[in-house]
Parts: C-alpha cells; sequence; structure tokens
C-alpha cells in the first residue's frame, strides 16, 4: 500500500511531512516535477499536461490514490482531471477543499448550502495562476456566504525558494503582505495557498502581525487523507516503499529539500 504525493518541486514536502507524521506507517511516494517548477507562471493547459504525466508516473509506483500537494495544479488541473481523464480505480485528491472547509468550520464532505460564516475578509496568498484560476473563490461560495476574498499573486516566491535563496523568498513575502494590506487593511485570516509557502510562516505571519489568523494546509490536508483512507481503505495502493523521486537532479534537490526541512532527505530520478 502506498500514496502518492506529487508537488511541482519542494513545496508538497510541507504536506508529505504531516502526512507521514500523522501515519507512520503509510509508504508514501513524493514526486516532485523540479525540472518544470514553478509552475504558478504556466498556463492551464501546460500545468494540465505536467501534472498528468506525473501522477501516471506515481500510479507506475503502486499508487492508486495521488494527493495534488501543489495548489497551483489543484487549482488548474484537478477538475479538468477528474471530468475527462482518470481512469477506474484511480483518484487523485487536490489540497483546496480540506482548507476551505477549515475555515467555513464544516465538517468534512457536509454538503449542506452555502451559509453565512464567522469570518468576513480573507486575504489569499497563492501563485499567479492559483490566483488567475479563481478556483479558491469558486469552491468557497459552495459553501460560504458573504466572505471577502482579497487574493495577491506572489510572484518570484516560488523561484527564490527553489533557489533555496531564504533572504529573497523573506523580503518578497513582505512585500506582497505589504501590497496585500494597501488593498484588504484588517484581513482577518490569510491563507497559505501554495504549499511552498508554509516554508516561509514565520516571515507571512511577522508581516500579518499576531492577530491574523494564518492557515497553512498540511496539517489540514493530512487530517482529511487520514478520515478519506479509513472511509475508502481500498485506495491505499500496492505500492509498499517509501521514496522521494524527482524530474530534476537529485542531489541538488536533496540538498535544498534537507536545507528547508532542516533533515536529511534522499531523491531519485524519476
Ligand atoms: N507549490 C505549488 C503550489 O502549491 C506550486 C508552486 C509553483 O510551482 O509555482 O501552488
Amino acid at each position: 500500500m502506498a500514496v502518492g504525493v506529487f508537488d511541482s518541486g519542494l513545496g508538497g514536502l510541507t504536506v508529505h511531512q504531516a502526512i507521514a507524521a500523522r501515519m507512520p506507517d503509510l509508504p508514501l511516494v513524493y514526486l516532485g516535477d523540479n525540472a518544470h517548477a514553478p509552475y504558478g507562471v504556466r498556463t492551464a493547459d501546460d500545468i494540465y499536461r505536467l501534472t498528468c504525466a506525473a501522477v501516471e508516473r506515481l500510479w507506475d509506483e503502486g499508487c492508486d490514490l495521488v494527493i495534488l500537494a501543489c495548489n497551483t495544479a489543484s487549482a488548474a488541473a484537478l477538475r479538468r482531471m477528474q471530468e475527462t481523464w482518470l481512469p477506474e480505480g484511480k483518484r487523485v485528491l487536490g489540497v483546496f477543499v480540506p482548507l476551505i472547509e477549515a475555515l467555513t468550520e464544516r465538517q468534512w464532505g457536509d454538503n449542506s448550502p452555502p451559509r453565512e460564516v464567522a469570518v468576513k475578509h480573507v486575504a489569499l496568498f497563492a501563485t499567479p495562476a492559483t490566483v488567475a484560476s479563481r478556483a479558491f473563490q469558486r469552491e468557497l461560495a459552495f459553501r460560504a456566504i458573504g466572505v471577502d476574498v482579497e487574493a495577491q499573486p506572489c510572484g518570484g516566491v516560488v523561484d527564490a525558494i527553489e533557489d533555496g535563496d531564504e533572504i529573497l523568498a523573506e523580503a518578497l513575502v513582505k512585500s506582497h503582505v505589504e501590497a496585500l494590506k494597501r488593498r484588504m487593511p484588517l484581513p482577518q485570516a490569510a491563507i497559505l495557498g501554495c504549499t511552498h509557502y508554509p516554508l516561509m510562516a514565520r516571515a507571512f505571519q511577522a508581516a500579518l502581525g499576531p492577530e491574523v489568523r494564518v492557515f497553512s494546509q498540511a496539517d489540514l490536508v493530512a487530517a482529511s487523507l487520514e478520515d478519506y483512507l479509513q472511509r475508502r481503505p481500498g485506495f491505499t495502493g500496492a505500492g509498499t516503499r517509501s521514496r522521494y523521486l524527482t524530474t530534476g537532479d537529485p542531489g541538488r534537490v536533496a540538498s535544498k529539500a534537507t536545507q528547508f526541512l532542516r533533515r536529511p532527505i534522499e531523491f531519485e530520478p524519476a
């Protein structure tokens, strides 16, 4: 049994880490498409094509269920994959819905009509492709009414993280938060809508101030995956080995991953 975890690069490791902490006996195969990152500046067609190829690679590893631990892929490709491409017996899940359910204080799978919720002003930080897709607002509208969302495309942050340049990433986070606050001075909640951003969570919280509740996805996605597998244990797949795969240079990717997660990680070529 193994579950696949996909991201365009290093960011999905934040989700992988949370899943591994919650379900230590579940083999996980991570695939980072570092050769093609960042996805956040690509077209929706391009993101769809790359994401399908990566998910197929994870099926070859014995994963029947793949988590798109990438908001950009979840926003730009997931719906199309589920509607037109997914073969019988395979599942692909994204990272938006668990986050929105937490924000709107819904139980998993609560499909009741949208209703008023406590939070009214939400700041969304995400890649340009995720912001352009408006997938977050669409999914939110299915569940909540009267929520004002201000979205900030955070150009450059993913590149800085993938390049291992934490100082640049921090400076960019500060300037993106300032830009958003000019349009929404008092957000109640902030969504880190890119799996790379939890690596910069402290910088986001510092720039936003202590009164803003910052939601990041890793733990929410891990909890909802655990719930999903309890209800559908058949989707743990035939794979038995945990591995980290990359389409990029394994040595280089391993050293960046080790730097960011502050523990040694070995990558193999995908
Ligand atoms: N980490 C990804 C996300 O959650 C995408 C980053 C990128 O490749 O631009 O959106």
